[in-house]
């Protein structure tokens, strides 16, 4: 798009007229433009556009980014055609089968599966820098009871940054030297912050992290146990909640990640930009779309609708399946694919029978066989499922994004690092293309009407 004399925006004659093994030849008007072709390690191909400006005075336009490589990363590869998604190589098939999440974090944040001893130190890190600081208990004392726990979350992640500030000077090269202690605290706080915002809502005593605990049963045992009483996490429910972190942990350049890395590329601090990509997962379209699930197939209980109408709803615009769609996948989210399975197998272990899993299994039959949904290649999403596991092993509701924000922070971790440790990394300024009043002169307020 570009403006004709008269200021009007018109569609600008640009075509793409042939492509070479790597260049890419563009005619704009009468002058014709060569862009190289830059391609990934899977062949995933992109026009490098970055002279475009310079050379020409437009600029690409792509709102919403369905179109745009922001960055090169080396993290998590997704092939939405194809369902595929991988973990520094790993499909997450083998690591949702064999790995857990800490070494699938330590793989994410480092780039490969830690040895026996890696993973031995990794741990003992996460050990370490589970308690948070005495004083930010008293933050927590001055939020309302019932202060959304993302709204909690993003504030005190970005408090770290407080009491910690030695790990978070703004400069990348220091922040980098203490990364190994950075994303340890970052890792391991989110799961205490979390339990507390939970105790606090509900004015329970506070329980504090034990050594001996893995992270999940640890998790459990900070929103659970009681000063008079232990909780014990049966096997099956750690198991549940190591997958549910897992499968979170990365997913290249959605909106929180991107958000993540915009921060961090101005310079700021890892605990300053993952509280930007809370902030981020946090809407209904984002992280909060697990929340939403429940509350859509809670409705559709009530109304005493096996789901039928509320499909009629969505297909008039009238509604949105919640849960199904991604901007990525256009076939069937690999996540979806092992958390339904899982989540089945969980219910059925605790003996839960759950009319929302009926409904959900109904609503994804009927959704799969609907020419509105297969035309529009829209399938069941990770949130689809993950919310009804949640439910069975005790999360509110109000919490399932807090969850989610849980198991990206390696994802979040990792991309702050590429961002920061990229010796040729600018600061991320998108352009835009201005349709506001063009100029005009300033009207005194007694002759303004
Ligand atoms: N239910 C019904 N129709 C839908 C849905 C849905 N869940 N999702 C998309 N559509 C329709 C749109 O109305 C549109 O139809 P049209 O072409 O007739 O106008 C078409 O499918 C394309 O939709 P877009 O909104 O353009 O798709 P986009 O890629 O921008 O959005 C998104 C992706 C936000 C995930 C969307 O599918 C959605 O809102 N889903 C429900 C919310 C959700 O589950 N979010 C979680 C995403 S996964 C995650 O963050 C972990």
């Amino acid at each position: 798009m570009c403006r004709d004399p008269s200021g009007a925006i018109f569609r600008a004659r640009v075509r793409l007229i042939r492509t070479m093994p790597n260049n890419v030849v563009l005619k704009l008007g009468e002058k014709e433009l060569t862009f190289p072709v830059v391609v990934g390690s899977e062949g995933e191909k992109a026009v490098d556009f970055r002279s475009l400006r310079a050379e020409t005075g437009h600029i690409t336009y792509d709102e919403g980014y369905g179109n745009t490589g922001s960055c090169e990363s080396a993290i998590t590869y997704i092939d939405g055609e194809a369902g595929i998604l991988r973990y520094r190589g790993y499909p997450i098939e083998q690591l949702a089968e064999k790995s857990d999440f800490i070494e699938t974090a330590y793989l994410v944040i480092y780039g490969e599966l830690p040895t026996a001893e890696q993973r031995a130190r990794f741990s003992a890190l996460l050990t370490e820098h589970a308690p948070i600081h005495e004083r930010m208990v008293y933050l927590f004392e001055s939020y309302p009871r019932d202060a959304h726990p993302m709204a909690l979350l993003g504030a005190m992640m970005n408090a770290l940054s407080c009491y910690y500030p030695a790990l978070a000077t703004n400069d990348h090269k220091r922040d980098l030297e203490n990364l190994d202690v950075a994303a340890a605290m970052a890792l391991s706080k989110v799961r205490t912050i979390t339990a507390i915002t939970y105790r606090m809502s509900r004015g329970l005593p506070v329980i504090y992290p034990k050594r001996s605990f893995k992270y999940c049963e640890n998790f459990m045992h900070m929103m659970f146990s009681d000063p008079y009483e232990h909780f014990e996490c049966p096997p099956v429910v750690a198991r549940a909640l190591n997958l549910i972190l897992l499968l979170h942990a990365d997913h290249e350049q959605n909106c929180s990640t991107s958000s993540v890395r915009m921060v961090a590329s101005s310079g700021a601090n890892l605990f300053a930009s993952c509280a930007a990509g809370i902030c981020a997962l946090w809407g209904p379209l984002h992280g909060g779309a697990n929340m939403a699930v429940i509350q859509m197939l809670d409705e559709i209980h009530a109304t005493g609708d096996d789901g039928s109408r509320f499909i009629a709803n969505a297909k008039a615009g009238k509604s949105r399946l919640m849960g199904f769609g991604h901007r990525v996948y256009k076939n069937y989210d690999p996540r979806a694919k092992i958390i339904g399975k899982a989540c089945e197998e969980l219910l059925n272990t605790l003996g839960i029978k759950d009319p929302l899993l009926d409904i959900a299994r109904h609503l994804e039959k009927a959704a799969l066989s609907d020419s509105y949904f297969i035309e529009r290649k829209l399938y069941p999403n990770v949130d689809f499922y993950s919310g009804i596991m949640m439910r069975a092993i005790g999360i509110p509701i109000n919490m399932f994004t807090v969850m989610f924000a849980i198991g990206r922070m390696p994802g979040w971790i990792a991309n702050w690092k590429e961002v920061a440790s990229n010796p040729k990394g600018r600061i991320y300024r998108p352009r835009q293309i201005y349709t506001g009043k063009t100029v005009r002169d300033y009207v005194p307020v007694d002759k303004r009407g």
